[in-house]
């Protein structure tokens, strides 16, 4: 039934090759971090969703040679903290466990005795979520270290600086890179490459790719859409297509969770029954409520409404949800919730996984 070969290809954290198009990126990378060392600066570079930018900054990683520099990938999705942050540099650089027990001092002070030794390169993908806490603090820290330590950050948000002191924004002064959403032609061309690599010859029809062309330009869901399509059936065709639409974006969706907490997966899952039983948004209270119900169904300690609002932002911040933010009344600030596009569609099962 599957046409699927190769399935590693289909998979958005394995990386082609090649990066196609984004020719400015790469001149901009190529002249900050090639060989040829002329400028010392930092990047960020921000994006869309599924836009490439963890794929970039992973090449770039690559290509750096570790005689000249040693490289430390933070993935602030998970490293959302200064500490928890400090403590995976230092873990890369000493292929030690560091990850509990430390000073943020002592953290800091052997961090800077290594780069006094030998340059760093750190990426803190997605930094939005450390900004949400203690960021501003180790951006300071880093970009105070003299000389030989640069950073590469990467945002869904172009204005994401705006959370940190003008103390560290005037020491870091990132270059900005900002990469757009793709057309639906590149969208098309990047998927098509991979669905080569992964399918059974003339099992994609042309109409089907389109498709998902057009509904999408993150490229990881229509990976995940060929994933899904691809197992079921022999041949992918637009009907297909369209059949496993829900499935494709649950996958999505349950990819981006597996980052989290089961509270994450629990507040999806409140926020789904609820939509599906009423048309409009719903509120934090509201939420709350059903999360605490889920949390005993699954025989999960629940956790407090301050937990449960970070929880909240985070998820606005993944772009799962939406939220539109009411302020004065009674009970201060209160939140709107809704799924956020593509998952803002009857269909989906709400079960946790
Ligand atoms: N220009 C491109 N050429 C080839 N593959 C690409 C290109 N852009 C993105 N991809 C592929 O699309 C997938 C998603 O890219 P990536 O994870 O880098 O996006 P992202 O911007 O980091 O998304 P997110 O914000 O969700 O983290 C990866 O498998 C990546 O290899
Ligand atoms: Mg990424």
């Amino acid at each position: 039934m599957s046409c699927i070969q190769n399935p590693e290809a289909l998979e958005p954290g394995n990386l082609p090759p090649k990066l196609r198009d984004r020719d400015k990126a790469k001149s901009v990378l190529n002249r900050e971090f090639g060989s040829d060392l002329s400028s010392n600066s930092n990047v960020l570079i921000s994006g869309p969703r599924g836009t490439g930018k963890t794929h970039i900054v992973q090449k770039v990683l690559e290509a750096t040679p570790s005689t000249e520099s040693a490289t430390c990938y933070v993935s602030c999705r998970s490293s959302n903290t200064q500490y928890k942050a400090l403590a995976q540099i230092l873990s890369v650089l000493t292929n030690e466990d560091v990850s509990t027990g430390h000073h943020i001092s002592s953290l800091q002070r052997r961090i800077r005795e290594r780069v006094e030794a030998l340059p760093l390169l750190v990426v803190l993908d997605d930094v939005e979520f450390l900004m949400r806490n203690d960021g501003s603090d180790l951006l300071y820290y880093l970009s105070r270290i003299p000389g030989n330590l640069r950073l590469l950050l990467t945002s869904t948000t172009p204005s994401v600086m705006k959370q940190a002191d003008d103390r560290v924004v005037s020491s870091l002064q990132p270059h900005r890179l900002e990469l757009e959403s793709y057309s639906e032609n590149q969208a098309f061309s990047i998927l098509a490459e991979r669905a080569e690599q992964a399918l059974d010859s003339h099992s994609l029809q042309r109409d089907a790719l389109q498709k998902i062309g057009e509904t999408t330009q993150n490229i990881s869901i229509g990976l995940y859409w060929l994933q899904v399509a691809g197992e079921r059936r022999d041949t992918i065709t637009s009907a297909v297509i369209e059949d496993v639409k829900h499935a494709a974006f649950r996958r999505y969706l349950d990819h981006l969770l597996s980052y989290f907490s089961t509270h994450h997966q629990l507040v999806v899952q409140a926020v789904m029954e609820l939509l599906s039983e009423s048309s409009g948004p719903v509120t934090t209270g509201e939420v709350y409520s059903r999360y605490e119900d889920l949390s005993e169904v699954y025989s999960e300690s629940s956790v407090g409404h301050r937990s449960i609002s970070d929880v909240l932002s985070e998820l606005e911040l993944l772009r799962i949800l939406d939220c539109t933010y009411h302020y004065g009344g009674r009970h201060g600030k209160t939140r709107e919730i809704e799924l956020a596009d593509p998952f803002n569609d009857s269909g989906y099962e709400t079960q946790v996984a």
